[in-house]
C-alpha cells in the first residue's frame, strides 16, 4: 500500500481545499447540496432539501425539473448549440456526429414517436438496444415526457429481457434488427421476439434499423422507427416532474435469485451526478470524454448519458469490441477524436495490457489528461501499466468506487477540487457529501489497516429511491444489517491516511469482467437445466476477468456426466442469462458438501475452485464436523 511518487502531485499537497470542502459538506449537508443543485435548471425550486424517513430519502422534495431539458435544451440556448455532443463510431467504422442542436432535434423526434405510441408520464419503456445513438436518445426522449426507462443490456438473453420487462410492467419495447459485435451480428429482434412471447404488458415494439438484417415483424405490434418519424420536426415540451419522480429503473444482481429493479430519482440523482462528475473528471468546456462502458449498466446511465450531457460535454461512444478488427481499436479512437478523459474498467486494462504496449505506442495519445477506472478493484500492476503506457506518466487515474444503488460516484480522487496523492489500487477518499466508513459486524468502526464492511452512514442525493415494487426487500437488502446505515455489500480497508481500499464483495455476488452477477441467479439458471438436480456456483479468481464462474452440479439419478453435457449446460447458462454467465469450469459431483442443516458449504467449493487450502475450518460457522468437511473437500478435489 505504498504511496506512489508521481510527478504531478506533490505541489498539490496538503489537500486543504478538499478537506475544507468536505468538512462543509458534513457540517451543513443541506446547504451544501442545495448549492450543488443550483447548477441545474429547475422549473420550480424545492420546498425541502431532504426529507429523511429512514430508509427512504426524498431529496429536493417539491422541486420540479426535467432531465432531458437539463441535458439538451439548456445547452441549445447557448453557444453550445453548435458544440459536438456525441461522436459516435460504429464497429464497422461508420461515424455519426451530433451537435447539441442535432441532439435536441433527435430527442424531440423520438419523444414524439413515444407519444404517438401512447406512452405517457410514469409509463415504463424497455430499451434493448446495441450501443447506437438511438439508445441515449431514447433515454432522453423518455425523460422528456416523464416516462421511466429500463435499459436491458443487449448481451442479456430473451429470458432475462422478459423477466425485466415483466417486473417493470413495460408498455413498450424498443429494440433493433441487430447489433455488431466482433464482426458478427447479434440478432436482437429475434431475441426480443422470444422475450415478447412471455411479456403480456408490452403493447408495441419499435425497431431501429442498424444492421439491415431481415427480421420478422408482427404487424399489430411492431413498427420500424424510420416509418414512424414525422417529416417535420415536432417539438415536444419537456414534462416538469417532481424531483422524486423516477427517472429510470435499472436491474442489478444481489444475493437472491431475482434481480433487483433499482429505482433512481430525477432531482437528487442529477444533482449528485452533476456535482461528482465535475469533482472527479474536472470536466472543462474543451474536454473530449470517453467512457467505454455499455449504456446498459449504471456506468453508462450516469457516466455516459446524464452527467456528461448535463455538463454540455463532448462525448465519444463506440459500438463494438475493444480489440476489433485490430487490437489497437481503442487507441486509434483516442487518437482520432483527441480524447482527453478516458474512463474504463480494470478488466479491459488487463486484457489490453496482455496484448502489449506496442499497440498504444502506434498512436498519439498525447491528448489524454485524465484516466479513470471503475467496476472492480484495479490491481497495482494494471494501474501502473495504464498510468505509464496510456497516460504517458502524465495523467492521474481516478479509481471511482460506486454502485448501481449509489447512482453516482462515492469514493474517488477528485482532481476537480484538489489532487490527492494517489496510491495504485486505492479509490482514495470519500467525495464531499459522502459519509463512508469501514465497520465490523456490530457496526463499530474498524481500526485502520483492518478489513471490515463498507457502509455509508448518511443519505446522499444519488441514492436509490427503492427496489421496484418491493419496499420490504429494499429495507432488508440495504438497511437491516445496520439500522439507519446503508450496507454496500463490499469489504474494504481504511489505511492510516484514511484512504479506502475496496477488497471486493462480502456477499455471494461475483464480478465477472466487471459485470455484476449473483451466484443465486446463476444457480437458478443451472438447475433449470432438465438434467441438473442441484447446483452451487462460486467464483474463481481470474487474472483478467476478476472472477470467473465455476459450477458444481449434481445430475439427476441415472444421468452420467459427459463432456457433451458440460457443453450443453454452458450453452443453457448463456440462453437463460446471457453470454456473461458462461461458466469457465463445470464439475459434476455426486454430492455437494453441506452442513447438517442443509446449507451448502461454499467456502469448501471456493477452496476447490481456486485450488487453495480450506484454511482454518474450525472457524466455519456451520454444524458439520471438521472430519466431514475435510472428507467432502478431498472428494470434491478428486472430481471434475
Ligand atoms: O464491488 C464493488 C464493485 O462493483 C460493485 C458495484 O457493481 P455495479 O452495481 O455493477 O456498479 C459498477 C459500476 C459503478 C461494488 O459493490 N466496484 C465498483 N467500483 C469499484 C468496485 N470495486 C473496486 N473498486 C472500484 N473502483
Amino acid at each position: 500500500m505504498a504511496e506512489l511518487s508521481l510527478p504531478f502531485q506533490s505541489k498539490y499537497l496538503p489537500l486543504k481545499k478538499f478537506h475544507d470542502f468536505y468538512r462543509r459538506s458534513m457540517d451543513e449537508p443541506e446547504e451544501f447540496w442545495a448549492e450543488q443543485a443550483r447548477h441545474l435548471d429547475w422549473f420550480k425550486t424545492w420546498d425541502k432539501v431532504l426529507e429523511w424517513k429512514p430508509p427512504f430519502a426524498h431529496w429536493f422534495a417539491g422541486g420540479q425539473l426535467n432531465a432531458s431539458y437539463n441535458c439538451v435544451d439548456r445547452h441549445v440556448k447557448t453557444w453550445r448549440k453548435s458544440k459536438v455532443a456525441i461522436y459516435w463510431e460504429g464497429e464497422p467504422g461508420d461515424v455519426r456526429v451530433f451537435s447539441y442542436s442535432t441532439l435536441y432535434t433527435e430527442v424531440n423526434k423520438l419523444a414524439a414517436v413515444l407519444k404517438d405510441c401512447g406512452v405517457g408520464k410514469e409509463d415504463r419503456v424497455a430499451l434493448y438496444l446495441p450501443m447506437i445513438p438511438e439508445l441515449p436518445i431514447f433515454m432522453l426522449a423518455c425523460a422528456r415526457i416523464g416516462a421511466i426507462h429500463t435499459v436491458v443490456f443487449s448481451g442479456f438473453s430473451a429470458q432475462a429481457l422478459a423477466d425485466r420487462a415483466n417486473d417493470v410492467g413495460a408498455k413498450l419495447l424498443v429494440t433493433a434488427d441487430g447489433g455488431f459485435r466482433r464482426g458478427k451480428v447479434i440478432p436482437l429482434k429475434q431475441i426480443a421476439d422470444e422475450a415478447l412471447a412471455m411479456c403480456p404488458s408490452v403493447e408495441k415494439t419499435i425497431v431501429v434499423r442498424r444492421v439491415n438484417a431481415p427480421v420478422d415483424m408482427e404487424p399489430a405490434r411492431d413498427c420500424w422507427l424510420h416509418d414512424m418519424l414525422a417529416e417535420e420536426t415536432p417539438l415536444v415540451t419537456p414534462e416538469p416532474v417532481e424531483a422524486n419522480d423516477p427517472l429510470y429503473i435499472l436491474y442489478t444482481s444481489g444475493t437472491t435469485g431475482k434481480p433487483k429493479g433499482i429505482v433512481h430519482s430525477t432531482g437528487g440523482y442529477l444533482v449528485h451526478n452533476y456535482a461528482a462528475y465535475q469533482w472527479v473528471f474536472n470536466i472543462k468546456e474543451e474536454s473530449v470524454y470517453w467512457c467505454t462502458a455499455d449504456v446498459g449498466w449504471v456506468t453508462g446511465h450516469s457516466a455516459i448519458v446524464y452527467a456528461p450531457l448535463a455538463h454540455g460535454a463532448a462525448i465519444v461512444i463506440y459500438e463494438g469490441a475493444p480489440d476489433y478488427p485490430t487490437i489497437d481499436r481503442w487507441w486509434h479512437i483516442i487518437d482520432k477524436y483527441g480524447v482527453t478523459i478516458f474512463y474504463t474498467s480494470p478488466t479491459a486494462v488487463r486484457m489490453l495490457m496482455g496484448y502489449g504496449e506496442q499497440w498504444p505506442q502506434k498512436h498519439d495519445l498525447s491528448s489524454l489528461e485524465l484516466l479513470g477506472s471503475v467496476g472492480e478493484p484495479i490491481n497495482p500492476e494494471a494501474w501502473l501499466w495504464f498510468y505509464k503506457h496510456i497516460g504517458g506518466e502524465r495523467c492521474p487515474i481516478v479509481d471511482t468506487w460506486w454502485q448501481t444503488e449509489t447512482g453516482g460516484f462515492m469514493i474517488s480522487p477528485a482532481p476537480g477540487i484538489e489532487r490527492a496523492p494517489l496510491k495504485p489500487g486505492s479509490a482514495t477518499l470519500p467525495l464531499p457529501g459522502i459519509n463512508a466508513d469501514v465497520v465490523d459486524e456490530a457496526g463499530k468502526p474498524m481500526p485502520s489497516e483492518e478489513r471490515g464492511l463498507l457502509v455509508i452512514k448518511k443519505p446522499w442525493p444519488g441514492m436509490l429511491l427503492g427496489i421496484h415494487g418491493t419496499p420490504e426487500r429494499y429495507q432488508e437488502a440495504y438497511w437491516s444489517r445496520f439500522p439507519g446505515i446503508f450496507y454496500t455489500g463490499d469489504y474494504a480497508v481504511k489505511d492510516k491516511d484514511g484512504y479506502f481500499w475496496i477488497l471486493g464483495r462480502s456477499d455471494e455476488v461475483l464480478k465477472v469482467a466487471g459485470h455484476r452477477i449473483g451466484t443465486a441467479e446463476l444457480e437458478n439458471a443451472a438447475v433449470s437445466h432438465p438434467q441438473v438436480t442441484e447446483a452451487a456456483v462460486v467464483g474463481k479468481a481470474d487474472p483478467i476477468k476478476g472472477d470467473s464462474i465455476v459450477i458444481f452440479a449434481r445430475l439427476n439419478d441415472g444421468v452420467s456426466p459427459s463432456p457433451t453435457l458440460k457443453q450443453e449446460l454452458a450453452q443453457h447458462m448463456r440462453n437463460i442469462v446471457g453470454a456473461m454467465a458462461t461458466p469457465d469450469e463445470i464439475y459434476f459431483v455426486t454430492k455437494l458438501p453441506k452442513t447438517r442443516s442443509g446449507k451448502i458449504m461454499r467456502r469448501i467449493l471456493k477452496a476447490v475452485a481456486n485450488n487453495v487450502s480450506i484454511g482454518d475450518i474450525t472457524t466455519l460457522e456451520d454444524e458439520a464436523s471438521v472430519d466431514e468437511v475435510i472428507k467432502s473437500y478431498h472428494e470434491l478435489k478428486q472430481t471434475g
